[in-house]
């Protein structure tokens, strides 16, 4: 379950294509569409929406109780894939991590570095770490107590010590809300290292974690690059139309840059457009990818 640009959503759709999975979701709000919903469809995913009283009812005791009965043996997702069971999965990333080490020549690392919205990816890497590395969460949200608490509980769920994270605040003007200093971070960190980002979660994460490094509070980090490059399109149009005509008119373009919607130096197979036909491209990766962020 989740909103019409939920990259959750967007991942389980994804996944129940590759994997032949029938798959369901709960949108909020009254039908709508966006890249994303339309992604959804095409995945073969089944829409139901909730509207916005509805999508309220989703902590009540019974709410799951009419979805089990009218699809009986699914497995129901909480929102955001939260969840225990979602952070036990993720646990399962720091042998990821650890697998492209030698390539990247680095013997270990200091830490891992990743967005944080609900926690529960972080809770999944401080369980995977084991306390052999930090885990440091750059939150794209206000909620840092909301964020701790559901760390806290999973980590207790677990049966594990509330330790072995550090919180960071990252989400500058709000959950959702991108100025042009972050959009224009966002530019220079796509054409610089080959590889797009978004900007309610990943551009934000590195954005404070370059600001950490130039504090010279982390030295060597691994980033868990937690975005499925497809779920740009949803952003493209968010930034593109109405952020871009408000705020980034006002950042002044560099020379050779064009206006309007990016495309990733080196990725254009993989770089999102707003407008034109849809084309269809090829499954994105199950997880997400591993970047290679070394920094000292
Ligand atoms: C790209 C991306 N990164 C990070 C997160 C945050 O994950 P979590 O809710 O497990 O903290 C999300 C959540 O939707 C996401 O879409």
């Amino acid at each position: 379950m989740g909103g019409p640009h939920s990259n959750h959503l967007h991942a389980l759709a994804a996944a129940g294509r590759r994997f032949g999975l029938r798959t369901v979701g709960l949108l909020r709000g009254h039908p709508q569409d966006t890249p994303t919903v339309q992604d959804l469809l095409d995945c073969g995913m089944a829409l139901h929406w909730l509207g916005y009283g509805g999508y309220r009812e989703r902590y009540q005791p019974e709410f799951w109780a009419p979805w089990q009965a009218r699809y009986p043996g699914f497995h129901c997702v909480p929102e955001g894939g939260g969840g225990l069971l979602g952070a036990l999965g993720c646990a399962e990333l720091v042998a990821e991590l650890r697998q492209p080490l030698e390539a990247f020549g680095w013997g270990d690392y200091h830490g891992c570095w990743l967005a944080a919205g609900t926690g529960t990816t972080l809770a999944g890497l401080v369980l995977g770490e084991a306390g052999r590395h930090p885990v440091y969460g750059a939150l794209a949200g206000p909620g840092e107590h909301a964020v701790a608490a559901t760390v806290a509980t999973l980590l207790q769920q677990a049966g594990r010590d509330d330790t072995g994270y550090r919180l960071f605040d990252a989400s500058r003007r709000g959950f959702g809300r991108f100025d042009p200093e972050l959009v224009r971070f966002m530019r220079d960190a796509e054409r610089e290292g080959g590889m797009p980002l978004e900007p309610v979660y990943t551009a934000k994460a590195l954005m404070a974690l370059r600001e950490q490094v130039r504090a010279a509070s982390l030295r060597l980090v691994r980033v868990w690059y937690s975005f499925i490059p497809e779920d740009c399109k949803g952003y493209e149009a968010q930034i593109w139309t109405p952020f871009c005509k408000r705020s980034l008119a006002r950042v002044p373009l560099k020379p050779g840059e064009r206006s309007g919607p990016r495309r990733v130096a080196g990725r254009a197979s993989q770089a999102p457009t707003v407008t034109g036909p849809r084309r269809r491209q090829p499954p994105p990766p199950a997880t997400g990818l591993i970047a290679n962020a070394s920094v000292r």
